[in-house]
């Protein structure tokens, strides 16, 4: 994995603001897998980008992490995808069918401000979202490699 700080997963302030490299499937559920560890209750986690970008490998990486046998699939067939992690939830959503207004219909502020952790693919869909205080991943694709930027204001 190539990036722009040296990779120390001791060190989870690398996820506030960072962007990574990654060049195999592979290498981005790991990095999935290595950004879970900066995950506490209650955070939201907004993916963005392009069709195919990799949201949904990228969260097969933190569903492992939290140690979940069962693999994140493509939700594009069930809006919300839910998995137990000990006392947690981890809610894994797919807004891409939804159109921007109808989002709310859909009352997905029981999983969203449940302090549980959601993880939320095609988040631009998501308006009228008042917090700052989430993750924004955006990742874009370059041929095979991603590029997989992650920021966190607060
Ligand atoms: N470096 C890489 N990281 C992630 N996926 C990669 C990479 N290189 C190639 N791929 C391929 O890109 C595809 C990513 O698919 P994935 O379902 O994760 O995308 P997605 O962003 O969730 O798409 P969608 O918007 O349709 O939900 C997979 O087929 C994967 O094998
Ligand atoms: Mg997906």
């Amino acid at each position: 994995m190539i990036k722009n700080k040296k990779l120390n997963t001791q060190d989870i302030n690398i996820f506030k603001e960072g962007t990574f490299i990654t060049k195999t499937p592979k290498e981005t559920r790991n990095l999935g897998k290595k950004f879970a560890s900066a995950l506490k209750n209650g955070d939201i986690i907004f993916l963005k980008g392009n069709l195919g970008s990799g949201k949904t490998t990228f969260t097969q990486g933190i569903v492992k992490a939290f140690g979940n046998k069962g693999f994140a699939r493509s939700s594009s067939f069930m809006l919300v995808n839910e998995y137990n992690a000990n006392s947690i939830k981890l809610f894994h959503l797919d807004l891409y069918r939804l159109k921007p207004s109808n989002v709310w219909d859909i009352g997905i502020e029981e999983y969203i401000y449940s302090n549980n952790i959601s993880i939320i693919e095609w988040a631009d869909r998501l308006i009228g979202f008042e917090n700052d205080n989430h993750w924004n991943i955006e990742i874009s694709n370059m041929q095979s490699k991603r590029k997989i930027k992650i920021e966190k204001k607060k």
